[in-house]
């Protein structure tokens, strides 16, 4: 593992989300998230949070299916970079220097084991407020106050056919820290949670039962409070979002979630991941046995079989 003090990959800069209706995938993101378009270009749209100092985190395109593109992570430095870069290169994973979009610098693209496109990146520029000027200077911009007011990107679950390979990736050439995981009876990880920073995770690995390669779980927004995520769920069957789980308590990092499909069909988490920070600099992994999962989400709730089978793309091979 990487020596935690590197701190070489800050978070997570953006996710491009692809989605067969682009159009009400949009209105979800700008109408029912509060989020807001700060550049068009091709069949996407780049849009930001309230609270985010960069000038986007989501770009949503028009594709044939729902899905993941690329997803960049932003470093704490330019020489954190270069020091990423080689790394990356080194596992074979490594692709070439592109420019960067909308406000970001040179930009490093690479893939995972299973095939998710990423890139790193360190030069970015900040959001300068005009027309949604905040009444307090430490906000990039004016609070919403409409739909759900997603605060800030939070976290990736990506689907991976070897969340062993995959993780071990992220800790090689990210700096990834692992911080819990659920241990397979038969040996391997069922899934694999890696944290940049102080939050308990930012990039997360589950089973691909279907074998795909390059498909989602889910995206996480953070809104601030526990009360803003039962908002949401009141939101959302307003407006007729479908609401696959909770709101409810992780049982893994705690997080207080919900979970809906955008209209593209990807999956959308709120969740409340900030309240449990890892300060420990040697923390130990927290491993889950399978039979300790089976009792369920923090509360009790037991995990829908959706959580285990749906991802985007939609693909209908299941593995044996
Ligand atoms: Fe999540």
């Amino acid at each position: 593992m990487t020596d935690f003090t590197a701190f070489d990959v800050a978070h997570i800069g953006s996710v491009e989300l692809l989605t067969p209706k682009f159009e009400e995938s949009k209105a979800f993101f700008t109408d029912l998230l509060a989020m807001r378009v700060v550049a068009e270009e091709g069949d996407s749209v780049f849009l930001r949070t309230w609270d985010e100092y960069e000038l986007y985190t989501i770009k949503l395109t028009a594709s044939d299916a729902a899905g993941v593109g690329r997803t960049t992570f932003r470093t704490s430095s330019e020489d954190a970079l270069q020091r990423r870069v080689a790394a990356i290169t080194e596992t074979g994973f490594g692709g070439s220097w592109v420019d960067g979009e909308v406000g970001t610098g040179p930009t490093f693209e690479f893939t995972d084991p299973d095939g998710h496109a990423m890139a790193i990146y360190y030069e970015t520029e900040r959001y300068v407020a005009t027309d949604d000027k905040p009444a307090l200077k430490n906000q990039a911009s004016r609070f919403p106050g409409y739909g759900v007011n997603a605060r800030r990107l939070d976290h990736i679950n990506y689907l991976a056919k070897d969340v062993v390979a995959n993780g071990e990736f992220i800790a090689n050439a990210l700096g990834g820290r692992e911080s819990e995981r659920i241990k397979l009876d038969a040996g391997g990880y069922a899934a694999w949670w890696f944290h940049f920073n102080n939050k308990s995770y930012d990039v997360v690995y589950s089973d691909d039962w279907t074998r795909h390669g390059n498909r989602l779980h889910h995206i996480a927004f953070a809104p601030d409070t526990r009360e803003d995520i039962l908002k949401a769920a009141d939101i959302f069957i307003e407006n007729g979002i479908y609401i696959e789980s909770g709101p409810h308590k992780h049982a893994i990092n705690q997080t207080f979630f919900l979970y809906v499909w955008e209209p593209g069909g990807n999956r959308i988490e709120f969740a409340n991941a900030g309240a449990r920070l890892l300060l420990d600099p040697d923390q130990p992994v927290v491993e889950w046995s399978q039979e300790e999962r089976k009792k369920g989400q923090a509360w009790g709730m037991k995990t829908i079989e959706s959580f285990h089978t749906h991802g985007t793309p939609v693909v209908d091979v299941v593995a044996d």
